[in-house]
Formats: C-alpha cells, structure tokens, sequence
C-alpha cells in the first residue's frame, strides 16, 4: 500500500493523539491535604517529594498539594480519606493517635533523649511498624517529617508545672497530650490548629505548645510573646495514603513513591535545623518574643506517668519499649 504524505501526516498525528491521549488517562493523580501554609519548611519538602514522584515514577503518578487546610482540617482530612474522597495527607503523630494507637508512642512527652535517638526510631523497624500499624485501617503511613521539639507559648514565662495553673492550653486533638497538661496542673483545650491564632487573640486560650515555626509561619508570635523552652515533646509530621489510592498504584510507583518519601524525609531533615534557627531569630527580632530557657526537669517528674502507663497498655506498650531501647544502643 502506498501512502500519500497528507495521509502520512494524518495518521501520525492521529496516533500521537493516541498516544498523548494514552499517557494523560495513565498519569495518576494524586490530592494530598495539609495544614501548614506554603511558606512552611512541611510544605517545601513535600513539594520535593511531589517532584521526585514524577520523576522515578516517569510521570505515571502527580500528587497534587493543597496546603492551608484548604481541604479541611487534619481531622476532616484524615476522614475524607478515609471515605476515599481524599488520597494523600500530612498530618501529625497527635493528631493520628486517635486513627492508629501505635501513633500514640510518639505523644509520651520527654520520650526521646536527643534528636539523634528521635531519629534513630523514625528511620528503624520500630519506625516503620508504626507507618504500617494502620493496614485494614483505611491507610498507611509513608514517612516522617521532623517537627521539631515543643514547648509552650504563652503572654507569661512557663518555668514550672506550677505556672500552667489554671492556664487554658490549647494542645492537638490528641488523649496524651490532654493528660500531659492535666498532669502538668494546667487546663487542656483540643483544637484544630487553624483556630489556634484567633484563640489566642481572643483569650479562648492562654497558651499553646508547639515548634517555633508556629510562632513564625503561622504568626503566633504576634499573639503570644513569650516562649518557655521546656522542650517537652518531639513529635512528627506523617505523610499517609489512602489504602484505595496505594492499592491501586503499580508494585513499580509504590516503590518510587517509598524512595521519595524516605528521600524527601531527609531533605527536610537539612531544611528544619536551618529553619528552626531563623524561626527562633525571626520571632525575637522583628515580633519580639522572649525566648525562655527553663529547669526541665519539674516538668520530667510530673509527666512519669504517662511514661509508666504507656508501658502498661498492651496497645503501644512495645512501640515505648523498641523506642526506649534505643536511647540505649
Ligand atoms: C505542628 C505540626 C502540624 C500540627 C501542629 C499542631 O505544627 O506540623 O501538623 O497541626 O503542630 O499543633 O496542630
């Protein structure tokens, strides 16, 4: 048979049509929820994770971040995916305890000795128990993001246990950090992080705990001038994917999108340190919030309980026990 060129042409651009039109229904894309805004060091990481997963998996998977809270807060993020109207999510160890106990270890306060011994748990088979504890779930976890250690803010020093007396401290909708505060003499208010600055403008709330990019990033410094350094927890963000969206995906982009994950975790690992540094300059010199060093130790003694009935609740008993080992190795 002999083609003419106007059908030669044709033809080629027919199938190129296919073709393109082939690899536009083959490419996966994936809506991935969080809470932080873009300036977040949360934000940029997982943007470095998006842009690996398109290139190892070779365009066949897109994950599509919507930052803000934008698609709900981490509750109603975690439940959209659930009901598989939702793929991919960053929420955070406190916030997940209540979809997976495992995560719960993470919420025992002065739980890790170091950031070396935090990391240490993330990056070994302890770590990766707890990202898999929520199969059948609906989920799993896919990595971690450091948050950081946390303490609390408020208008007034927190040096000891003592001052949190009759104090209104917002903390993640999480049962151990409810007991946490009430163990500490201080009054326990969950709420959703985007409601926290008007909280704390209002007065709904005395005071909160977390990183120091919350003062920044979120503008909590200019609510909340005092930063008492009594580093009571270290707990991190979680990258989680629907069970629906994993199952779905090629054993070859699963393992893609793992290599992503553990490379985007490092990334962020580099970015936090020098993020946290600025933070902390940021907030003292341009929103003049006073950083406070305080005695943890008060602060240690009033939490042990949590510490000894963690052990004792069969649900994470041996998480607390891997991750307790290890300060040891
Ligand atoms: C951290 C964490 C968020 C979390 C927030 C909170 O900033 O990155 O995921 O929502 O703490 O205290 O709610």
């Amino acid at each position: 048979m002999i083609f003419s060129k106007k059908n030669v042409i044709a033809m080629v651009t027919s199938s190129a049509l296919i073709i393109s039109s082939a690899s536009v229904s083959a490419t996966t894309i994936l809506k991935l929820s969080h809470n932080q805004n873009r300036t977040h060091p949360v934000h940029k990481s997982m943007t470095v994770f998006a842009k690996k997963v398109q290139e190892y998996t070779h365009g066949d998977v897109k994950i599509r971040i919507y930052p803000n809270s934008q698609l709900g807060t981490q509750r109603e993020s975690m439940e959209l995916l659930q009901n598989g109207a939702l793929d991919m999510a960053k929420s955070n160890a406190s916030e997940l305890e209540s979809f997976a106990p495992a995560y719960g270890a993470f919420n025992i306060p002065y739980l890790f000795h170091s950031r070396e011994h935090f990391y240490k748990a993330l990056t070994s088979k302890v770590g990766r128990d707890i990202l898999n504890s929520s199969k059948g779930k609906g989920f799993i976890g896919l990595t971690y993001y450091d948050g950081g250690a946390r303490s609390f803010y408020a208008n007034k020093a927190i040096r000891s246990p003592a001052d949190l007396k009759s104090m209104k401290i917002r903390v993640q909708p999480s049962p151990t950090a409810v007991q946490m505060i009430k163990l500490m003499g201080g009054s326990p208010t969950p709420l959703a992080y985007g409601e926290l600055y008007t909280a704390l403008q209002q007065g709904v709330v005395d005071g909160a705990e977390n990183n120091p990019t919350a003062l920044t990033s979120s503008r909590h410094g200019e609510v909340a001038k005092v930063y008492s350094m009594d580093e009571h927890a270290m707990i991190p963000d979680v990258l989680v994917i629907s069970e629906r969206s994993w199952n779905k995906l090629s054993a070859d982009d699963q393992k893609a999108m793992r290599k992503a994950a553990k490379e985007s975790m490092m990334y962020h690992k580099k970015l936090w340190t020098k993020v946290i540094k600025k933070s902390m300059e940021k907030a003292k010199n341009s929103m003049g919030v006073e950083f406070v060093k305080v005695k943890k130790q008060p602060f240690i003694d009033a939490v042990k309980p949590l510490h000894e009935k963690a052990l004792n609740n069969p649900e994470i008993a041996k998480y607390v026990k891997a991750i307790d080992a290890l300060a040891q190795d």
